[in-house]
């Protein structure tokens, strides 16, 4: 059987992960947060004080990089050099660097060919900027899944614990993250031609991953 590939893209905020786990656990399909694997790289960047305007450094620190993923009881881990960081790529500096490195070639080959591996063969739903357009084009159900700038940093500034930035902060981050995500030469965050749009401002998680499912339902 021919595996079908869930793509989800979209901006920071849209609910991707949320909606993409709710999936794949309904769907009995592998979770694929590919954002999370950008964060691990990001996280080595920071520890090692990796000079980003520096492409043979980044080039060198990428071949140092072993990233893996592990599905423990429904719960998606990431590994960074067999180190469990899962908890220490939420933070704010994290995030920021994160898409700064999503924005250097030898990050996204690295990655890209990461993905398209544990994707071969297999059913998995995968989130991320450039899924439907890059990682897996031919992935049959393709969805764009946004929100107003403003409900998305909503969302966020719910997540956040103390110290918590103001809602206005969070954001003018998510703004100046969408910003470079989507005008960044490499692999830039558009929607694919054939992807389905969905606007999250006014649905829950349930309604959204209930369209998708029906979406996927039709697909196969
Ligand atoms: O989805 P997220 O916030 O965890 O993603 C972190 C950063 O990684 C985000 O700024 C964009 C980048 N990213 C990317 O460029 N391509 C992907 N497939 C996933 C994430």
């Amino acid at each position: 059987m021919q595996a079908v590939n869930i793509a989800i893209d979209g901006p920071a905020g849209a609910g991707k992960s949320t909606i993409a786990r709710m999936l794949a656990k309904k769907m009995n399909y592998l979770y694929v947060d590919t954002g999370a694997m950008y964060r691990a790289m990001a996280l080595y960047f920071l520890r090692n004080h990796t000079d980003m305007e520096n492409e043979d450094e980044v080039r060198k620190a990428c071949g140092q990089v072993d990233i893996t993923l592990e599905d423990r009881d429904g719960e998606l881990l990431v590994f960074l050099n067999g180190e469990n960081v899962s908890s220490l790529i939420r933070t704010k500096e994290v995030s920021r660097m994160a898409s700064v490195a999503a924005a250097k070639t030898p990050v996204r080959t690295k990655l890209v060919e990461l993905q398209r591996k544990i994707a071969a063969g297999r059913n998995v739903v995968m989130d991320g900027r450039d899924i439907g357009t890059v990682v897996l084009p031919d992935a049959k159900v393709k969805i764009y899944l946004t929100a107003s700038s403003q409900v998305r940093a909503e969302r966020r500034y719910r997540e956040l614990k103390d110290p918590k930035p103001s809602l206005a902060e969070v954001k003018a981050e998510i703004e100046e993250r969408d910003d470079r995500d989507m005008h960044r030469k490499n692999s830039p965050l558009r929607r694919a031609d054939d992807a389905v749009l969905i606007d999250s401002s006014e649905m829950t998680p349930g309604e959204v991953a209930a369209q998708i499912a029906a979406i996927a339902y039709e697909a196969h």
